[in-house]
């Protein structure tokens, strides 16, 4: 059985954001990611749902795609429109992204679009990704990084933590993160002009790597 987790502050905000805002993305890496049919593929921060409803179809009828979020709120609306739109061969599960509830080995494909730079452990997240991929398993990853280190004061703040920059690192940092959780090549697929927020800059960027069997 699969136990549920909390994060209460994400869940609130998030869950009020899922009744208004349409989108929140920050990259493209569905469109990158290339879906197959049969692939078991799974998306951390699902939000809405609309990513992983894409790969479920893209994957088919001998395949299965998985929405990760911590959010009520947009558990319910990605579950109702799947509902909707008649895809069954997908499961939304409320649970953390650094603990995830899925067996070693099991997926094809990793997915996350603008998701990551909210965790407080990163590595843990990397370290997921790397156990739940099968061997020659690959993701694609959308996310922000910051051109310097955060300043504290924006750590806690509600609305940089929604723009998804708050809790953003160096792309040293995040780089090293990779590495450390056993990812030996990775690749930039797309990659922002580094643009003002707050007093620092940030970039978004696509990435992809495969886990080396
Ligand atoms: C910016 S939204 C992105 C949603 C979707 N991927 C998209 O591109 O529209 C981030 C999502 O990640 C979820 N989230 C943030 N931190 C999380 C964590 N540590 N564990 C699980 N979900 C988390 C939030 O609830 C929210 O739905």
């Amino acid at each position: 059985m699969i136990k549920e987790a909390n994060n209460s502050a994400i869940n609130v905000r998030y869950s009020e954001l899922s009744k208004t805002s349409c989108c929140l993305s920050c990259g493209e890496a569905l469109g990158h990611s290339k879906p197959q049919p049969g692939e078991i593929c799974l998306d951390l921060g699902s939000g809405r749902g609309n990513d992983v409803i894409r790969m479920a179809e893209s994957a088919g009828k001998d395949g299965f795609a998985y929405g990760i979020d911590i959010s009520d709120g947009m558990l319910e609306k990605a579950r109702k429109n799947a509902e909707k739109l008649d895809v069954k061969n997908v499961s939304f599960i409320k649970y953390t992204l650094e603990s995830l509830p899925l067996e070693s080995g099991s997926i094809d494909l990793v997915i996350s679009n603008c998701t990551l730079n909210h965790s407080s452990d990163k590595q843990s997240v990397w370290n997921e990704i790397f156990r739940v991929l099968k061997n020659d398993g690959r993701f694609v990853v959308s996310d922000i990084y910051s051109m310097d280190t955060v300043p504290e004061k924006y750590a806690n703040d509600s609305e940089t933590i929604v723009e998804c920059w708050a809790g953003s690192v160096t792309k040293e940092v995040y780089m090293n993160t990779l590495s450390k959780a056993g990812f030996k090549t990775v690749t930039v697929i797309e990659e922002s002009e580094p643009y003002d927020k707050g007093e620092i800059k940030v970039s978004s960027f696509t990435i992809e790597g495969i886990k080396p069997s």
